[in-house]
């Protein structure tokens, strides 16, 4: 399966901060937001990975994370020149794609569960037309909110209703079948003249294909999309790393998953030496001679 992490909006909702420098490049605490999206293809087990950027943006993404072989990753971009909609990355994205199943992360949604490894996995594995998660919020009115019967399956799913039909919205990561991009070959702008993700999920909604996880309680999903919810966000994973959980660290995952070996973690701790994510990582080292 292949992974397609879309980074390419504006950002203009957090201007004059996304002038310079584009939004899933913004610190969220000590790293990029786009590494906690990436944190979880990582996790998913999905190593061949597209970054969709906003035009002109090449060279600060791959200043950061090059062509991924650090991380034993195989990650290239693409430019979205116009962000017609989320459901364009399956246009944008199409020979990457190619005749593989893919799964799409916003580059502005952060996930995190003690145990959501086994989540993800679980969910590819019995994965087979499109499958979406359900969180609960008490406000859905901003996201695409779904309804769902008894057998974990959609029976209505609308975008940014005002009168929501349940409290479960669907956060921005999609499992689809290579079917995703004919699908999205016959979608027509909305509205608000995006071409929507919400648009593909009821495609496959009503051919009765839209299986939905719902996420536990205890799991921590933002939309780091407003300067408000970027602030919560960076004060969350803040809190979380004081007390020992440390979130967005690809370099652990890659080391987990033996994606890299002891040279290249190695290499990590050197170039992030005089930092709180060098020392983690250093930590995990450490950890891994006391055995
Ligand atoms: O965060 C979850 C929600 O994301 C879902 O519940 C909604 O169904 C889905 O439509 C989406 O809603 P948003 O209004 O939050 O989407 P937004 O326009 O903010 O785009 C989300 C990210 O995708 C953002 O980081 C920018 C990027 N993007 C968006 C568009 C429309 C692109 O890279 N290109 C685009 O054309």
């Amino acid at each position: 399966m292949k992974g397609i992490i879309l980074a390419a909006g504006k950002g203009t909702r957090l201007y004059p901060m996304t002038k310079p420098v584009c939004k899933p490049l913004l610190p969220i605490y000590d790293k990029p937001l786009l590494y906690y999206p990436l944190e979880v293809l990582m996790k998913a087990e999905i190593t061949d990975i597209l970054i969709i950027i906003p035009p002109g943006e090449e060279k600060s993404f791959s200043e950061l994370l090059g062509d991924g072989s650090r991380l034993g990753l195989s990650i290239s971009y693409r430019e979205q020149k116009v962000p017609k909609g989320i459901a364009d990355a399956f246009l944008v994205g199409e020979d990457f794609i190619g005749t593989d199943g893919v799964c799409l992360i916003l580059g502005d949604n952060i996930f995190y569960a003690p145990d959501f490894d086994r989540l993800l996995l679980e969910e590819k594995r019995k994965h087979q037309y499109a499958s979406v998660f359900g969180y609960w919020v008490e406000d859905p009115r901003p996201f695409g909110v779904v309804e769902v019967n008894a057998e974990g399956y959609a029976v209505s799913i609308e975008e940014k209703p005002a009168v929501p039909r349940s409290n479960y919205i669907v956060p921005g990561l999609y499992f689809y079948d290579n079917d995703v991009v004919a699908k999205a070959k016959t979608l027509q702008p909305s509205a608000r003249g995006e071409l929507e993700i919400t648009d593909i999920n009821r495609l496959y909604m009503q051919e009765g294909k839209l299986s939905v996880c719902p996420l536990p309680r205890e799991f921590t999903w933002f939309d780091a999309g407003t300067a408000d919810s970027l602030l919560y966000a960076a004060n969350s994973i803040k809190k979380m790393q004081d007390s020992g959980i440390f979130v967005g660290v690809l370099e652990r995952i890659a080391w987990e998953k033996g994606y890299i070996n002891e040279e290249c973690l190695k290499q990590s701790c050197q170039e992030y030496e005089n930092t709180q994510y060098g020392k983690y990582i250093r930590s995990l080292l450490q950890r891994e001679k006391g055995r």
